[in-house]
Formats: structure tokens, C-alpha cells, sequence
């Protein structure tokens, strides 16, 4: 049943063609129509969860992703295949202009090649896929290598904060401040990189708002180590082991338990307890006690992050947590399924396998109940945000894939402004009946005699 549903989403966002030029393109938007384009990590996800259903399309998502990047190894964020960005949006991309780009000039968290190590293994009727681009993905790690790393300390920087993919994580309001992706300042950031035309050591050595962010580094280490796998090349698992130690060298916090991002050339702690804090428990070199303190001390804390309904975005002990939606804002408590993805099989490594069911058990209770949304209130578990997401199907690989066709795909979802509309309002409508709800409750509560 899940996996059927699985299958209908994906292949209802599935989007192919070819441009003037004869170039093609097949991917899944994340979710039409709010998210009508490719997003470089999304497609990663979508990639993992259709090496299940039809290899074919994993790697055409994949061929697809590399084929928006440039010759000298960068990928962007976003790349408008279809679909130029909308009037709607187009002011919010981190493009080189406002008009007649392909893709956005800034990064999104670089899982690439994992991903492909994890499609290669799924693809017996095409041997060949696990080696016919590897020129191109060792461009890519080294054009990230050579770029976001100019202090070379292992760590690469993102220089806005939607690169991680993490939008609006209140770890980043420190830094980015008025320029939040939230606010409207966040058109000058994009205006200042502009004129620097998106030259990113330009950038760093500029400006001071840039971050070595935690989450994007372990996924850049994880992807490291695929690279070396695929390549045989030692030096990606040497450079991938060089960013584990960073991580731990710089960014653990011995007293709090918590990883923290650092921002600037100080190496400024960003102290804001969000998931990604506890993402190195994914790296296979992390230390034990290091991996059962972020257990034990967090992710199974109840006040923290140990919530009915997957893993909280922000621990629920943070001031700026808020279980539920908010217009413009994400990242900010919710619970998404790549989290649950990447937490739950290392939260079973350490010996926690209950508990790592528990967790995906309750997103199998989300799912079933709410269908595949964006994100999830940790809480109540209500189903949030955009519908028919695609990288929520993450759960079928977490369940362990099974295998063959599944149900046969109804007509491609592609939905409309007012599609869009009404879903917002929706989304507006629930979410301020829940809150005049739980006013009324707590009124009654005070008005109860004794
Ligand atoms: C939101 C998410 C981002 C994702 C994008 C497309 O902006 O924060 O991580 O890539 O939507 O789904």
C-alpha cells in the first residue's frame, strides 16, 4: 500500500523531455506545483527511493543532475529544466540574473555520489552505470574542495543558508539575520553574491556571513567515501576521513554533547540545537562514546528529541522550536523523512534497533494517515506543508525497498496556482484552528475549579 502510494508519487512527478539544443532531461519535481524543478538533493533522495521501483529512472535522475552542472564540476542547486522559474519565485533564486538561467549559481548539501554508489547497486541491467561518469563526479568533489574549502581545514562552507537545504534553521538566524532566507534581506545576499558573480572564494573573503555547517559535512564525507569506493582512487577516502576529524576536532562540543556548525573565518559556534547537530552520528569513523552521548544525552531525550512522530527538526528544548507550520518558514521543529533517513539505521549500528523502529514506525503512522507531505508535526502528527512530496518516499527505502513493479501510476499530478492556493489555505486554515484549539483548552484549564 505504501509502497504503492510510493510509486504514484514519484512517477506522478516524474518530468521528461528535451530542450531546443536536443539536450534531455527526466527527474521528479519535489512536489508540483510549489516545487515544479530539479533540486540537486532532492533528486538524490528521489534517485535512492526509484533504484526500488525502476532503476531506469534512477538513473536517468541522476544523468539528468550532472548533465545541469558545468564542465568545470559545479552543480547547482536548482536547475530549470521544463519550466523557467515562475514570476512567482524567480526573485528567490540565487541566480547569475533575474532572467533566462538554466539553474541557480549556489550549492545544495552534495550527496551525489552517494547516491549513485547506491543506485549502481541496483543496476545489474545497466553494469556499466557505476563507472561511465566518474571524470565528472571527481570533478564535482574537487570543484567543492577547491571552492568552499579556502582555509582547507576539511570542512566546506555554504555562503547562503538555503545551500544546505535547511532553509530556515534557526541555527542560521545568528549569521544571516535580516538576511534570513526567510526575510526580505535574503534579496540582498543574493544581490551581493550576484556582483560577485557567485565566485565563492570572492565571497568568503568578503563577507563574513559563511558557514562550515555540519549536516552538509557529513554528507559531503559520506559521499567522499562512495567516490573512493566507485573510483578505487584512495585519496577521496583519505580527504573524506580529513573532514570526519574536522568535525570532531572543531565542531564537537565536549560539554554540550552537540555537534555546532561554525560561522565566519573565527570559526564562530553556531549554539542552536538542531538535527543536524546530531547528523555525524552517520559517519562510520564516529567515536562511540561521542555516538552514545548524541543518543542518549539527545535523540532519545524526551524533552529534546524524542518526539511521538519522527525526529524534530530542532530540539523541542530549543526557545525557537515550533512544532508546526508556518508560512515562509521551515526547518524550524518539524519532522521530515531524510532525517529519519539518515538517523535511524546509525541509531540501530550503536544497538538502539527498537528504538530506530519506534521512529520509523511512526513516520509508516504519518505516512499512512497524512500521505507523503513535506513535513510533519513531531507532536500531534499532523501532515504539513506541501503534498505528494517526493523525497517522503525515503520510507520505502528505510522499510527496506522490497522489490518489482508497483501499482501502475494514475495521470501525472501537475496542479495548478489555485491547486497551490487552496492547499496553502488549507495549511493556514488547520493550522489556526489547532492553535484557537489549544487557546481554548488551556483557558478551560485555568477556569477549572482547583
Ligand atoms: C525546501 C526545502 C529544501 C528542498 C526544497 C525542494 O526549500 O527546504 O531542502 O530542497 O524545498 O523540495
Amino acid at each position: 500500500m505504501l509502497r504503492d502510494e510510493a510509486y504514484r508519487v514519484l512517477a506522478g512527478n516524474w518530468r521528461e523531455g528535451s530542450l531546443a539544443d536536443g539536450t534531455t532531461y527526466g527527474f521528479t519535481c519535489p512536489a508540483p506545483p510549489r516545487y515544479r524543478h530539479q533540486w540537486y538533493w532532492d533528486s538524490c533522495f528521489h534517485a535512492i527511493v526509484w533504484r526500488h521501483f525502476e532503476p531506469a529512472r534512477a538513473r536517468e535522475e541522476l544523468r539528468t543532475l550532472l548533465r545541469g552542472g558545468r564542465l568545470d564540476g559545479f552543480i547547482p542547486h536548482t536547475i530549470f529544466w521544463h519550466d523557467n522559474a515562475g514570476w512567482r519565485r524567480a526573485p528567490f533564486y540565487a541566480t547569475h540574473s533575474l532572467r533566462g538561467n538554466r539553474g541557480t549559481a549556489h550549492i545544495q548539501t552534495p550527496l551525489l555520489a552517494l547516491a549513485w554508489e547506491l543506485v549502481a547497486s541496483r543496476s545489474s541491467d545497466d553494469p556499466g552505470f557505476r563507472t561511465e561518469a566518474l571524470d565528472a563526479l571527481r570533478l564535482h568533489y574537487d570543484w567543492l574542495g577547491r571552492h568552499r574549502d579556502p582555509d582547507g581545514d576539511g570542512l566546506i562552507s555554504i555562503i547562503h543558508p538555503d545551500e544546505s537545504g535547511l532553509d530556515d534553521s534557526p541555527k542560521y538566524d545568528a549569521v544571516f539575520g535580516w538576511m534570513s532566507h526567510y526575510l526580505p534581506g535574503y534579496f540582498w545576499l543574493v544581490e551581493r553574491s550576484r556582483r560577485l558573480r557567485y565566485d565563492s572564494r570572492a565571497i568568503i573573503a568578503r563577507y563574513d556571513e559563511h558557514i562550515e555547517d555540519v549536516m552538509v559535512n557529513v554528507f559531503y564525507a559520506l559521499s567522499l567515501r562512495a567516490l573512493a569506493r566507485l573510483t578505487g582512487d584512495d585519496a577521496y577516502r583519505v580527504r573524506a576521513e580529513r573532514t570526519e576529524e574536522a568535525l570532531v576536532e572543531l565542531c564537537w562540543d565536549e560539554e554540550r554533547g552537540l555537534f555546532w556548525d561554525l560561522a565566519g573565518s573565527g570559526h564562530m559556534p553556531l549554539r542552536v540545537s538542531t538535527w543536524s547537530s546530531l547528523a555525524p552520528l552517520a559517519l562510520p569513523s564516529i567515536p562511540e562514546e561521542i555516538a552514545r552521548r548524541l543518543i542518549e544525552e539527545h535523540l532519545l531525550h524526551p524533552r529534546r528529541y524524542r518526539a511521538p512522530y519522527g525526529i524534530p527538526s530542532v530540539s523541542m528544548e530549543e526557545p525557537s522550536f515550533q512544532a508546526g507550520w508556518h508560512l515562509f518558514r521551515c526547518w524550524r521543529g518539524p519532522s521530515w523523512i531524510n532525517t529519519v533517513w539518515l538517523l535511524a539505521p546509525a541509531l540501530a549500528r550503536f544497538g538502539y534497533e527498537t528504538e530506530a523502529e519506534r521512529i520509523v514506525g511512526s513516520c509508516v503512522k504519518l505516512v499512512e494517515r497524512h500521505g507523503f507531505r513535506e513535513y510533519y508535526n513531531p507532536l500531534s502528527g499532523e501532515g504539513l506543508a506541501a503534498r505528494r512530496f517526493g523525497w517522503s518516499t525515503l520510507l520505502v527505502d528505510l522499510l527496506g525497498g522490497g522489490d518489482g513493479a508497483a501499482a501502475a501510476p494514475g495521470e501525472p499530478f501537475v496542479g495548478s496556482l489555485r491547486d497551490e492556493l487552496r492547499s496553502i489555505s488549507a495549511e493556514v486554515a488547520g493550522e489556526t484552528l489547532g492553535r484557537l484549539n489549544r487557546r481554548a483548552q488551556a483557558a478551560a484549564k485555568r477556569l477549572r475549579p482547583g
